[in-house]
């Protein structure tokens, strides 16, 4: 069985293992190959973030704040990191569980050695119903330029690249290292010229810092077939200081877009999408694939739990659920005795059946006062650079 880590508390050390045990199995037959998983809010395992680093080359206010990830910051060492083969065998666990699409984050993913090979060694692997893995990463772009057509050889499908602004003030002042936007631009061009779309951009919106970027940001991706995304500022982790006053509502962001641009709403294109996903429209008020769309992703204001189908394996093999979550299991010991395949594939069934997180809801219902148990564990949260986004 897997165990349960110790809480994650800033700064990293390494963290004593296995001194808690992993929750005990629900009483009921354990999971059987073929059957359909859930968890105890009937939610299905499709989706898995990998975090190949909990490094970055940015330092990114909401994130990774500089006074706290400086140069007393530990960060893994390099023994304690799965090896691409580890996270092959581990994903070949979760897919045989449902997952469908995995996503390769970091902190900045493009930073682990030889991405490439792991990106090679994942997509030779199949859904449960024989089809290619939906195979995409989240980047700040900076690496991209270099790396797109790389990437795409090894099998990348699409990636996803976070801007949060177009000037270069802003966008300095955003990520803390001096980083220019155009360099982030050309990344976002190499993407698209070697086939790894559709793309999004992530734009992370902070009232006071970044606001008056949205109008420039969606005036820029309109009509480039590159699908802008508003992301309200979140209050993950414990390091980012993060205040309710500083969230920009997706709905007064859409108001102000509404100002100057038509849209209409569209369906969502699967179930568990962290977006709301508005369409641009002709002057016949109809919205065509062609003309492009942005979305919202609203999980300050309007929770998507009821449908996550998320998990996240740490660069170190520990499994995390909820992006706000205290605790994690250390996967590792299992993924690394080969004796019995199966043991590992049922600890994560068992783990997910078990499952029953749903911290934004939890927010959104009690959204200032902090007083559910959940929302007052702040300060014991891990950080999203360690688990990914
Ligand atoms: P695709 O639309 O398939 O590309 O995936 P995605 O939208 O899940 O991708 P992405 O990783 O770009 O997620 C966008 C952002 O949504 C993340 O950076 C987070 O800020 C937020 N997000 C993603 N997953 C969750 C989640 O499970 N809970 C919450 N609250 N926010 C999430
Ligand atoms: N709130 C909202 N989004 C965040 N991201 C990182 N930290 C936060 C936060 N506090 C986003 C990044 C990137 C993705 C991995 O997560 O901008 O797009
Ligand atoms: Fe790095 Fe992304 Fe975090 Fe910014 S948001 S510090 S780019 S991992
Ligand atoms: Fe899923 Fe947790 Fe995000 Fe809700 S807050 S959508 S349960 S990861």
């Amino acid at each position: 069985m897997a165990h349960v880590v110790s809480e994650r508390v800033i700064p990293i050390m390494i963290q004593p293992l296995g001194n808690l045990p992993v929750p005990a199995p629900l009483p009921g037959p354990t999971w059987q190959p073929g059957q359909a998983l859930s968890d105890q809010r009937k939610r299905p395992l499709r989706d898995l973030r990998i975090s190949v680093t909990d490094r970055c080359n940015f330092r990114c206010s909401y994130c990774m704040p500089k006074e706290i990830f400086n140069s007393d910051y530990v960060y893994l060492p390099h023994s304690a990191l799965l090896s691409f083969e580890e996270i092959t065998r581990t994903a070949q666990s979760f897919i045989e569980l449902g997952v469908e699409k995995i996503r390769l984050t970091g902190g900045e993913p493009l930073l682990r050695k030889n991405l490439e090979i792991l990106i090679e060694q994942l997509s030779a692997l199949k859904t449960l119903d024989g089809k290619a893995l939906d195979i995409t990463l989240t980047t700040n772009g900076s690496l991209l330029a270099r790396k797109a057509q790389a990437l795409k050889d090894a099998g990348l499908k699409r990636v996803t690249v976070s801007l949060d602004g177009l000037d270069d003030a802003v966008f300095k002042s955003m990520n803390d290292v001096d980083f220019p936007v155009s360099d982030v631009l050309e990344g976002i061009e190499a993407a698209k010229a070697a086939g790894l779309g559709p793309i999004k951009v992530n734009m992370v919106v902070k009232r006071g810092t970044n606001e008056q970027e949205i109008l420039p940001m969606a005036r820029y991706f309109k009509g480039k077939g590159i699908a802008l995304r508003f992301i309200e500022y979140m209050d993950v982790g414990a390091t980012n200081g993060w205040r309710m006053n500083e969230v920009m509502p997706s709905s007064e962001i859409l108001k102000l877009l509404l100002t100057e641009m038509s849209l209409k709403p569209l369906e969502p294109s699967q179930t568990g999408e962290t977006a709301e996903r508005w369409g641009y429209v002709n002057e016949h008020g109809k919205h065509e694939a062609s003309l492009g769309e942005i979305g919202f992703i609203s999980s300050v204001t309007k929770a998507f739990c009821s449908d996550c189908n998320r998990a996240r394996l740490t660069t170190e093999g520990q499994l995390y659920l909820c992006l706000f979550a205290t605790q994690g299991y250390d996967l590792k010991p299992l993924v690394r005795s080969t004796q019995d395949p199966q043991a590992l594939t049922q600890a994560i069934a068992a783990i997910w059946s078990q499952r029953n997180d749903n911290y934004s809801e939890l927010r959104v219902s009690e959204p200032m006062t902090g007083n559910h148990s959940t929302l007052s564990d702040a300060k014991r949260r891990v950080e999203m650079s360690y688990i990914g986004g």
